[in-house]
């Protein structure tokens, strides 16, 4: 598939998509090899068009052909604004200087704030309340506030008639999909890059999930067709997407799913997990492993991933210059944030000479909240009574999952 996609996905409604494999680091932060699309749309009418959203500024020129594939930008009557992070609205200035003066942007009150302060713009605004209704070249378009999914003056577009929803952030997901709807790739696969972009951008802000969710509901937004501003496009199940983002957001386990991540610099740590997967394994678990060492450093990103549909938790920590290792107290201070904390956990600690990674990570992760079952400590040999005690420590996690 090409970088650039431009589709006609309903009457007069066209996808403009483009594939980002050059951002390392989304946010500057989560690590992405899978790659992310950030997708636009733009509605032609009898009247003019109504182009909804943008993409990340580096590809402002591609932008503008893309549009003027379909309409010359001065075609463009009004411009619909669902979330203001820049990688939607890079292309805002260059559209609206391409639109002309006359064009009107719609947005959530606080984006217009954004638009001066992001951009130095001052574009003829309407600031949208929930319900409000915008009818124009025969088309009708309901906006709904969602606010903190993902910054607060995030909104969405329904489309009543043709129960079209445009979400923005929401019910999107990192990766390059091979096609354009959930019906042409395996969403399993798939539903792992969405997860992932929940958690790590949505992530701090779970609770919000289930609750503008609900607000949707309360408008009779029941969408036959979702349209987010990454990854994937949804029509054939678009059920499947929204109960994902319920799940995730309220930390629903699968089970036998237990997330271990740990960090050893000389492999001490590495063994003592060793023993604590067997017995995960021999007692019908099924643990998922990411590990912090010299061979390989993985994502944090996907680890928290993982661990919010866990049904618990295994943490392995060095003990680095009398303190907890950095990556394992970056992982805690996210983990903190965006990983369901009444999950049960287990916390294996290694010191060299002197005890410090465990007694600071479990203070860390008593004041966090977290259902810190066992913290079990000891210098780097796994000796058998090490090993016993590890044993124990499942045992105790098992026994808080059950
Ligand atoms: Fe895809 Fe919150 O921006």
């Amino acid at each position: 598939m090409s970088d650039i996609v431009i589709q006609e996905i309903a009457d007069g409604l066209h996808l403009l998509r483009i594939s980002d494999t050059k951002t390392r680091f989304f946010e500057a932060l989560w690590e992405i090899p899978e790659g992310i699309t950030y997708n636009a749309y733009l509605l032609e009418t009898p009247e003019g068009a109504i182009l909804f959203d943008g993409w990340k500024r580096n590809f402002e020129k591609e932008f503008v052909e893309a549009v003027s594939s379909i309409v010359p930008p001065g075609e463009i009557k009004h411009i619909v604004i669902h979330h203001m992070e820049p990688d939607h609205s890079g292309t805002l200035p260059k559209m609206l200087e391409l639109a002309g003066e006359d064009v009107q942007v719609w947005g959530h009150p606080f984006s217009q704030k954004l638009i001066e302060g992001l951009y130095g713009k001052s574009p003829k605004f309407n600031g949208v309340k929930d319900g409000n209704i915008l009818e124009f070249g025969g088309k009708k378009l309901l906006f709904v506030q969602t606010p903190w999914l993902h910054w607060p003056e995030t909104m969405v577009t329904y489309l009543p008639t043709e129960r079209i929803l445009l979400t923005g952030d929401i019910f999107g997901g990192y990766s390059i999909p091979s096609g354009v709807f959930d019906d042409q790739v395996d969403t399993s696969e798939y539903l792992t890059f969405a997860r992932k972009y929940t958690v790590t951008v949505i992530g701090h802000y779970k609770e919000k999930i289930g609750k503008n969710i609900s607000k949707l509901e309360k408008f009779d937004i029941r969408p036959k067709m979702i349209l987010p501003a990454h990854g994937l496009l949804w029509r054939e199940d678009p059920d499947q997407i929204v109960q994902a983002y319920l799940d995730w957001g309220s930390g629903k386990p699968k089970k036998g799913k237990i997330t271990v991540v740990y960090s050893s610099m000389y492999r001490f740590v590495e063994k003592a997990i060793e023993v604590a997967v067997d017995e995960l394994k021999k007692q019908g678990f099924k643990p998922v492993i990411h590990r912090f060492v010299d061979e390989r450093r993985d994502e944090i990103g996907d680890a928290i991933s993982d661990m919010v549909d866990s049904e618990a938790i295994v943490l392995g920590t060095e003990t680095y210059e009398s303190d907890v290792f950095p990556y394992t107290e970056f992982l805690v201070s996210e983990m903190e944030k965006k990983v369901h904390f009444e999950k049960p956990l287990l916390l294996i600690a290694i010191f060299g000479w002197a005890g410090a990674a465990g007694k600071k990570l479990t203070k860390k992760l008593g004041e966090c909240k977290f259902d810190l079952v066992d913290t079990v400590e000891f210098k780097g040999l796994t000796t058998p009574e090490s090993e016993a005690r590890i044993r124990e420590g499942v045992g105790k996690l098992i026994g808080a999952i059950r």
